[in-house]
């Protein structure tokens, strides 16, 4: 079986209804990125940190998977899919995807302030912590998601991934932020690459097939032209 491997970023989750970052109405635009994704806002502020991500959490677990979601799932049958998401919500998992790697963290799961091994799953009966809130040994739980300024713990294995990619798709990514961005240019050069996004995206390599689409639609076009 070929190894389909998968980059994907807030663009896959639009359909669902969770807001991407970087489009107009888009999360950066309500919400500094400095107050509520870097350490440095944590300390400031950590009751406004946790209130965003308890929403978030809420509103990804309330969210259900799209076409697209479910359609890379169902490409398990005739690929070997690796799938690398930028995106903190679980719903390449909901939809059945067997292999996800989550670059960014996951709203899921949080943490010890101490100890980062120390990590605990939150439910949709319990989606929500708070200050005083602490893991075993004491420690202020945080969000399991990886703030701008903080280390990419998965970004190795992310490259490794792409390196044995025999077709590598990217969808609903602005390829803004890095490391993931620059995956890309781990790809064997004679890997096709697909790019799955209703805009046009500057994905800095030569002959990219573009699926100009939203990712239900752009899934489909994608294994119609696999096929
Ligand atoms: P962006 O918001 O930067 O980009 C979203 C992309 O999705 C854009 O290219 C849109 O055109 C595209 N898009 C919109 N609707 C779509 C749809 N229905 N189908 C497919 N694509 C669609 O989001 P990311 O590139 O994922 O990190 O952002 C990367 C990282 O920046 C995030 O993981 C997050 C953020 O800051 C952290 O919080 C650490």
């Amino acid at each position: 079986m070929k190894h389909l491997v998968v980059l994907s970023g807030a663009g896959m989750s639009a359909e669902s209804g969770i807001a991407t970052f970087r489009d107009s109405g888009g999360m950066w635009e309500q919400y500094p990125i400095e107050d509520v994704a870097t350490p440095e806002g944590f300390r400031r502020n950590p009751q406004l940190v946790l209130d965003f991500y308890n929403a978030r959490r809420k509103a990804a677990f309330e969210a259900k998977p799209n076409g697209g979601h479910i359609g890379l799932a169902e490409m398990e049958k005739d690929f070997k899919v690796s799938i690398i998401t930028q995106n903190v919500d679980d719903l390449h998992e909901r939809a059945g995807s067997s292999n996800v790697l989550h670059l960014h963290g996951e709203l899921s799961k949080v943490r010890s302030t101490a100890d980062p091994s120390s990590i605990y799953t939150l439910t949709p009966d319990k989606p929500e912590i708070h200050i005083g809130d602490k893991c075993e040994k004491g420690s202020q739980l945080r969000p399991h998601i990886v703030w701008f300024g903080e280390a990419v713990p998965m970004i190795e294995k992310a490259i490794e991934t792409v390196n044995t990619a025999d077709i590598l798709v990217i969808i609903g990514t602005s390829l803004n932020v890095y490391p993931a961005a620059g995956l890309l240019n781990y790809a064997n050069p004679d890997t096709p690459v697909y790019l799955i996004d209703p805009k046009e995206v500057n994905a800095h390599r030569q002959g990219i097939h573009f699926i100009q689409k939203g990712a239900s639609e752009g899934v489909e076009e994608l294994r119609r032209s696999l096929k």
